[in-house]
């Protein structure tokens, strides 16, 4: 069983910035990301909070709940919320970090991860499907 955790604003999906996120919103989002876990034989919890320490709880919480990875899109938290990486930090669960843009090429504040450090690994840019590849990787490694 998998937790995927999507971060601040990522609600907004479909309406923000759809040049940048593209048009989906956050329930397609979360129907291709079900559908993509049945595919790979597995289940996944789907969460998403605007709030910083909501999403700490859910990652303090992982294990004790009985998943074995989690997916983690922390939004703008990325960039500057060592709260969050503390939290990756202190469990002991595989964490890949999801992007859907790429970070890379944005703006100069983005291009840093503070999280990263704590993750398995970070996939950025691939849209949608980076949400795919994070749970294959999970798959793997879990089994
Ligand atoms: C994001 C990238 C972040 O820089 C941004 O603040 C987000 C979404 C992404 O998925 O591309 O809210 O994490």
């Amino acid at each position: 069983m998998i937790l995927v955790l999507n971060g601040p604003n990522l609600n907004l999906l479909g309406t923000r910035e759809p040049e940048v996120y593209g048009t989906f919103t956050l329930e397609d989002l979360e129907n291709q990301v079900e559908a993509w876990a049945a595919e790979l034989g597995t289940a996944v919890t789907l969460r998403q909070s605007n709030y910083e320490g909501q999403l700490i709880e859910w990652i303090q919480q992982a294990a004790a709940e009985g998943f074995g990875g989690i997916v983690l899109n922390p939004a703008a938290l990325t960039h500057y919320s060592y709260a969050l990486f503390d939290a990756v930090q202190a469990q002991p669960l595989p964490v890949v970090e999801v992007h859907i843009s790429n970070i890379h090429a944005r703006e100069e504040f983005r291009r840093r991860s503070v999280t990263a450090p704590a993750a398995a690994g970070v996939i950025a840019g691939l849209g949608a499907l980076g949400y795919k590849y994070a749970l294959s990787y999970l798959v793997e490694k879990i089994r």
